[in-house]
């Protein structure tokens, strides 16, 4: 099945409601080794403690709730952006609600820990500053903030958004060549079989990016103070550990 749509939301819709795999929500194509890796190493920055409660805005998948869940800890809730998602993760036993970055389903200053990771990369810009201080809002003082994979430049500024599988077809024939679009057959097969919806999203690969400058000023606009901030890690193909080349974590604490 090959769907067009043309905002990122309305893509984990789509995945959320005709996936057979849940993983499909991780934005990561259901690479489990990818997002647990990612999540694992959140966790080491933030080390929540067992009485700590923790937000995890846009939650994917589940990931970070499901390694909580097993090393015991019970104060996590996540937040997705649409029902059909929430619906999911609810059904394997994980505290979700629906809610937006800038409209969060949280009351004010009742976590500990707040983690955005690979979320405001897909959220239009103009609701980042809003983002930011409804994440700060639900942060109790003194707070850690985890806000991750903030692009540094826009990526994949020059590939064209399609929206036909034609279209999307036609590209990768003139620019990649026969094997790329090959490829790209192979994969629209392969998703058709699996059940994996193909979604052809038409708005802008990275809708948010920031400068570490501007993004550490914007956070102390909005009450978070920077702890620190590193390049984002990723697994390659192979399995190896390797650096994101555009993207930042940030670890922000909310003054207290
Ligand atoms: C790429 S996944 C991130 C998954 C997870 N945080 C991780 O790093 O494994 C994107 C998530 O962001 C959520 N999302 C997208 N736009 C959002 C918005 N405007 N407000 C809240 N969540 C949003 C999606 O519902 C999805 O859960």
């Amino acid at each position: 099945m090959i769907v067009t749509v043309s905002n990122h939301v309305d893509t984990y819709r789509v995945k959320a409601k005709f996936s057979r795999d849940v993983h499909q929500l991780d934005g990561r194509s259901g690479n489990r080794a990818r997002t647990e890796f990612i999540n694992r190493a959140i966790l080491e920055v933030l080390a929540p403690q067992a009485n700590q409660s923790l937000v995890d805005v846009g939650c994917g998948d589940g990931c970070l709730l499901q390694l909580l869940k097993q090393s015991g800890h019970s104060e996590a809730l996540g937040v997705t952006a649409t029902e059909e998602e929430e619906r999911r993760l609810r059904a394997l036993g994980l505290q979700v609600r629906q809610g937006f970055t800038d409209h969060l389903p949280v009351p004010a200053e009742t976590a500990d820990l707040v983690v955005c990771n690979g979320v405001f990369v897909i959220v239009p810009g103009q609701k980042i500053p809003a983002s930011m201080r409804e994440i700060a809002r639900v942060a109790k003082p003194g707070a850690l903030i985890f806000l991750g994979e903030i692009p540094q430049a826009a990526e994949l500024a020059n590939v064209p958004r399609s929206s036909t599988a034609a279209e999307l077809l036609w590209y990768l024939l003139k620019t990649h060549g026969v094997r790329t679009f090959l490829g790209m057959c192979r994969r629209m097969l392969w998703s058709s079989l699996r059940g994996v919806p193909m979604v052809l999203n038409t708005a802008p690969n990275t809708e948010f990016y920031a400068r570490p400058d501007d993004f550490v000023r914007l956070a102390a606009d909005c009450g978070m103070q920077l702890e620190r901030y590193f390049p984002a890690k990723d697994l390659d193909p192979s399995g190896a550990v390797k650096t994101m080349e555009t993207r930042m974590n940030y670890l922000f604490k909310k003054a207290a």
